[in-house]
Formats: structure tokens, sequence, C-alpha cells
């Protein structure tokens, strides 16, 4: 049986009862342990993966801690979290015929599409029976794997960051200008003001925008990350400078900041992701007509607004959940040409896949986490290992 991480009910407790129920003191890497994983037959639609390489998601942090659900808990105890890699194709079932043994493939995590093609489930968290992918080998049905664009000009842990991400930024994206261009035509105003808070999605997003010809803003609190998204021409605004919007003032002198980036009107578009304290500090500088988009809930899973003063203002606030099939394969061609992921500077070991959890909870690392899975790498792949 190959080695695989899970969560389990009884790990998430145990270290809920060390920390005594406080979330703040919860050790992730306690909580994921190394164990083995059953795969399934080969069936004449799935196809046998041996995973090369896996970014660290925050689901699966929220997974670990239990704080939105006890995803774990309901899914009979224990789940195998992972739903983002890269992988090589050891075998297919007979009815395969998108990818063949040696092919390089990404994963995505839409567990299963309702009639649009959107995520009612996501692979590895809430799809029943779904196994992910911190684990050596995987087998998955054939619509579940995209051919990786192994000459997009990404390295293999750039492309390796991508497969949960940059769909999500995709999808964020078209839709934040899309609601946009209902309210302000392209002929009334071509280039619009674009603002994300943090984290790898919002990088990415920023990436479409700045691609398009639009202005982007990427609010964080990494010097780091602001650093690397200024080579792309991408402007950065530093969020500890406002405290990470403790308090209304902060919020309303990141307003003040933010208005006077824009001649006094604010941004149009803003990626959210957090919530929490973040959601009215992106409300405030939101610019009429505003949209503000989210997939997240890192801090907080529930907003409260001032529906009269949205209508007023002409705001739109829009909740979005990964992205369709199709989406999933558009988001994969712009690897490289749009999307250039920053990557944290260490690249985990397999077996340090539980610290890699713990740091990424810890937010101290620099960019995206990778973990080298695979201590052998394919030929076609070599020349992409840095
Ligand atoms: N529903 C979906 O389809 C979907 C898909 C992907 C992600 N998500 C969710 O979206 C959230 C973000 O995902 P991600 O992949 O972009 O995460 P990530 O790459 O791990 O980034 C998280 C980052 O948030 C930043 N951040 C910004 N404002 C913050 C604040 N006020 N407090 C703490 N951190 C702050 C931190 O960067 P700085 O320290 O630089 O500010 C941190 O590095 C997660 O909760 C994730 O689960 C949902």
């Amino acid at each position: 049986m190959p080695q695989a991480y899970s969560i389990s009910a009884e790990s998430i407790a145990t270290e809920r009862e060390r920390v005594g129920d406080d979330l703040q003191k919860v050790d992730v890497s306690r909580i994921i342990q190394l164990d083995d994983v059953e795969l399934r037959e080969i069936g004449p639609g799935d196809v046998h993966l041996k995973i090369l390489a896996v970014s660290a998601e925050h689901n699966v942090d929220h997974a670990a801690l239990a704080d939105t659900m006890n995803i774990a808990e309901a899914r009979g105890g224990k789940i195998y979290p992972g739903n983002s890699a890269v992988g090589e194709v050891l075998a297919v079932g007979e009815a395969v015929a998108r990818v063949k043994p040696g092919d390089v493939v990404v994963t995505h995590c839409n567990g299963e599409p309702d009639a649009y093609g959107y995520p009612l489930r996501i692979w590895a968290y809430d799809q029943p029976d779904s196994i992910g992918w911190y684990g050596k080998e995987a087998v998955v049905a054939d619509w579940q794997v995209v051919p990786a664009p192994l000459d997009c000009g990404l390295d293999l842990w750039a492309i390796a960051a991508l497969p949960l991400r940059a769909p999500t930024a995709h999808h964020l994206w078209r839709r934040a200008i899309g609601i946009y261009r209902v309210k302000v035509s392209c002929e009334q105003r071509a280039r619009v003001d674009v603002l994300g808070f943090g984290g790898g999605v919002s990088e990415l997003f920023l990436m479409l925008a700045a691609h398009e010809g639009h202005r982007a803003i990427f609010c964080s609190g990494s010097a780091e990350r602001r650093e690397q998204l200024e080579k792309l021409g991408i402007e950065s605004v530093d969020q500890k400078q406002f405290n990470r919007f403790a308090d209304r003032d902060d919020v309303k002198a990141f307003s003040k900041h933010v208005k006077g980036m824009t001649n006094g009107e604010g941004v149009q578009l803003v990626c959210d992701m957090m919530r929490g304290t973040v959601f009215p500090a992106g409300m405030a500088v939101l610019s009429r007509e505003g949209v503000n988009v989210s997939a997240g809930w890192q801090l907080g899973m529930n907003c409260s607004y001032n529906s009269a003063n949205c209508s007023v203002r002409q705001l739109t606030i829009d909740h979005t959940h990964y992205e369709t099939l199709a989406g999933v394969s558009a988001a994969t061609e712009l690897y490289g040409h749009v999307f250039k992921p920053t990557v944290h500077r260490e690249i985990y070991g397999f077996e340090d896949l539980p610290r890699a959890m713990e740091e990424m909870h810890q937010n101290v690392q620099t960019g995206i986490p990778i973990v080298r899975v695979a201590d052998e790498m394919p030929e076609s792949v070599r020349n992409l290992v840095p």
C-alpha cells in the first residue's frame, strides 16, 4: 500500500485536548500524519498516478483545525488530504484516450460538477470517498487530470503551485470583471484599478488583471511577496502598515491611502479571500459600481454590510468556489504566460509535509509552499527541476 498523509478525527481531538481547545495553540504538524492508503483497482476510465510534487493548501489547514467544520469527522473519522498535484501517469484504464503512461498531468479539485460545471463538492475535502494526493500514488478518473503544460516556461515547482490556486483565480477574475462590465462598459472605462489581499490566489488574480492591461495592487504583509510582484509590474501596499485592519481607524487610514493612489475614487475590483477583518477594508476602498469577490473565508465565514450603502454606491459582493471543468482547462493554458507564481524559498521533502503545513498555518512562508513527493523524477521533467 502506498504511503499517504491522513487527518483523523482522533488526531484532531488529541491535539485539541493538548492545547485545551485553544485554536491559536494548535500545531497542525501533529494532526497530519503519515499513513498508508489502499487505492481502488484501476477501472476502465481511471488513471494511475505517481505523485511528483504537491502544494500546501489552506483547506488542509481548515481540515486540521476543524474550524469551519470537522470534515474528518463528517467523512467517517478520517480524510486523506491534498487536492493540488503534479503526477506522472503510470497506467490507464482501457477507455482512457486523453492521457497515456509517461504523460505528466496536473490534477484539479472540482470533485463533482453541477449541471453547469461548477463544483458541488471539492475533491479530498467534502466529496465522499475522495482520496487526496499528499501521497506517493493515486488513482483518479481521467476527467480529473489535465495534461501539464511542460513547455510553458515555468519550472516544476512553479507548475506545482498552480493546480488549485490558478483555476480559483481564473474564476474570480472572470466573475469580477464580468460583473463590473454589466454595470460599466469597456468604452465607458477601459482600464480599471484592481486590489487583492495577500495570498497565492490573490497574486494570480492580479496577474490576470495586469495581463489584460489593468492597474493591479497587492495588499500583503509579506515584503518578499510584495517585492516579487513588483517585478511583474504589480504595485503594492504593506498591510501591516494598517495593523491588518485591527480596528476602524486602521480601515479609515487604509481607505484614505488607497483613495490617494486612485485620484480619490477607490478601486473598481477587490479580491478578498480572507473575509473577517479584511472584508470591511475591502468594501471601504471600492469605488462606485465596484465589485468585491472572494472564494475564501480564512479569517471569518460571516460578513455584515450596510445594504443601503451598497445599493447607493451600486456595489456588488460576489462569492465563488473553485472553477468549472472548462475553466480549469482555460486556466491551465495560462501557466507561465500569465501565471508566474511566487514559490516559497524552501522546497520541502515528503517527510517534511506536516512542517510545511504548520509553517503555512503560522504564515511565515515567502510564497506558495511546495513539497517534492517523488525522489526519482521522470526524464520529461528532469530539466524543469532547479
Ligand atoms: N473556495 C475555493 O475554491 C478556494 C480556493 C482556493 C483557496 N481558498 C481559500 O482562500 C483562502 C486563501 O487561499 P490562498 O491559497 O490564496 O492562501 P495562501 O496562498 O496560503 O495565502 C494566505 C495568505 O493570506 C495573506 N493574508 C492577507 N491578509 C491577511 C490577514 N489579514 N491575516 C492573515 N493573513 C492574511 C497572508 O499573506 P501576507 O502575510 O503576505 O499578508 C497569507 O500568506 C484560504 O482560506 C483558502 O482555503 C478557497
